[in-house]
């Protein structure tokens, strides 16, 4: 039987002046020594007890082969949170959360070592009053889920009779659409659908929460959001850094499964769903099936789609190495670092639009937007010189970094004579509101810690990014030549603007 969602009775839903606060609970990590948990998952705890947003029982278990003591781990979290949380350190926070951490030694096939988790959480549950609600937080390789899941099941930690438990789990949700399928079948053999939430790191974003406002809570926007007024649209993530340390995750995995499959798609599918009944999880999902069921991968994909791997080069007037002298990387190794493809959307507000996904490590600059081009006006009554700056009208949503949403259009040039140029109307989160954005993974954990899904992207979402991805993966493993060298510190190959070329578009420059 599920146990109702816990809720504070002294809490008034609809006054905004007091913050939500998380139940009693027990988080347990796995996998918290990896640079994730340590540069983001636990400063991310810890923000939370800092905006007290956390029960004062919150307690926080780590689970890893590690010989380590409560104090050695509540070490390490300070440490990183030291160095990473994104509020002051504030010792009365400290201490309250350090109060509740736990450390339980141990490797993932050690059944004794989850009888002393078993016996940890039963003591919190005593001493803490974290109510029998845990949830596991699983930030390991997929191929541990299977295992982890068994063992918390064979202890009894999956238990929904006591109080609640949920599971968390890091992508990749597989590497293709069977290995997805396998994937939750292991993960719902002991959790119920409703307490497994896959987290998709982008859509904790601040401006990615905010398409859903700037949609539909306007007017304005929304008669020119369709094949009508649109031309194309762009949904690009570049990032400057290499692939570092990740090698070992990077390599045969690539820049397709690791953001294209699910940050890009998740962006495609808010900007082209239609309007959901609610904000309900169960809603935003339909909405997101229904569009992600209409798309697919341009069929020709020689013409329309490009990888691209960087070569040596230049970045911040620094020479960096190229992808195949990267260390751990396999010296003939077709992984892409550079993806882009042309997705169609089958539908009356798409049809004939091309949205353009690509991706580039190693880019001149980090950002991620999503640009609408609009069509040329029907008529111009203007010259050709008169108008040989117009560009483009566009509207950007800039995603990250200067977060906010930008307007460019013609504009006469202040003279006697007409002469139209390019300008732009912009709104920054920085001049608009004073208070800063939480982290992503702030918001994504709390709210699975208060059982709000609507955030996570549910196993339907992912096996149909996966049925428009696949094809494309395999057809660049059995039939397309390598993928193409691009120079560090470059916006990524030429077959990459050959391909959106092709249809009469040029790649906008972030
Ligand atoms: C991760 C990818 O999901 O997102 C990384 O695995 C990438 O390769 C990262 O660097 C980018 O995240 P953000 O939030 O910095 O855009």
């Amino acid at each position: 039987m599920l146990k109702q969602q816990w809720v504070n009775p002294l809490v008034d839903p609809r006054d905004r002046r007091l913050p939500h606060i998380a139940g009693p609970c027990a988080l347990v990590f796995f996998g918290v020594t990896g640079d994730l948990g340590r540069k983001k998952l636990l400063p991310a705890v810890y923000d939370l007890a800092n905006r007290g947003m956390l029960d004062p029982g919150f307690s926080l278990v780590g689970f890893a082969r590690r010989d380590w003591t409560d104090q050695d781990f509540a070490s390490f979290v300070e440490e990183s949170v030291r160095e990473r949380a994104r509020t002051p350190f504030n010792q009365a926070s400290w201490k309250t959360l350090a109060e509740g951490i736990r450390f339980v030694p141990g490797s993932f096939d050690d059944g004794a070592a989850f009888e002393r988790l078993a016996e940890t959480l039963d003591q919190l549950d005593r001493e803490r009053n974290t109510g029998h609600n845990h949830a596991y937080y699983l930030s390991v390789p997929p191929r541990s889920f299977g295992v982890i899941i068994d063992q918390l099941n064979d202890h009894g930690l999956t238990d929904q009779d006591t109080g609640w438990k949920r599971v968390v789990i890091e992508k990749p949700f597989g590497h293709d659409l069977a290995s997805a399928q396998l994937l939750d079948a292991e993960v719902t053999r002991a959790f119920p659908p409703e307490s497994v939430f896959r987290i998709d790191h982008y859509l904790g974003k601040e401006t990615v929460q905010n398409l859903l406002a700037f949609r539909f809570a306007n007017q304005m926007f929304e008669p020119l959001w369709n094949n009508r007024y649109v031309s194309n649209m762009q949904i690009t993530m570049n990032e400057d850094i290499g692939v570092g340390g990740r090698a070992g995750y990077y390599d045969g995995i690539g820049a397709a499964r690791d953001v294209i499959q699910n940050h890009l798609l998740q962006l495609m599918a808010l900007t082209a769903m239609e309007e959901p009944n609610s904000f309900d999880a169960g809603n935003l999902r339909d909405e997101k099936v229904k569009v992600l069921s209409a798309a697919r991968a341009a069929s020709d994909f020689a013409a329309h789609t490009a990888n691209g791997q960087y070569a040596e080069g230049y970045q911040g007037g620094r020479r960096v190495p190229g992808y195949l002298q990267e260390e751990g990387v396999s010296p003939d190794s077709r992984t892409e670092t550079y993806a882009a493809l042309r997705v169609d959307i089958d539908n009356r507000r798409w049809a004939g639009v091309p949205f353009y996904l690509r991706t580039t490590k190693r880019a001149p600059r980090r950002v991620t937007e999503i640009a609408l081009g609009f069509r040329p006006a029907p008529h111009l009554p203007f010259s050709r010189f008169q108008t040989e700056d117009l560009g483009t009208n566009a509207l950007v949503l800039r995603i990250q970094p200067q977060e906010g949403i930008s307007m460019h259009f013609g504009s006469k040039v202040p003279a006697s004579q007409m002469e139209i140029r390019q300008v732009s109307m912009d709104f920054g989160y920085r001049g608009s509101f004073t208070v800063s954005s939480p982290e992503a993974y702030e918001r994504l954990i709390f709210d699975m810690l208060i059982g709000d899904a609507p955030l996570f992207p549910q196993q339907r979402e992912v096996e149909l990014s996966w049925i428009l991805l696949d094809p494309v993966l395999n057809y660049w493993a059995d039939e397309a030549p390598p993928p193409q060298q691009y120079p560090a510190g470059t916006w990524g190959p030429a077959s990459g603007d050959a391909m959106i070329q092709r249809d009469g578009f040029t790649w906008r420059r972030p």
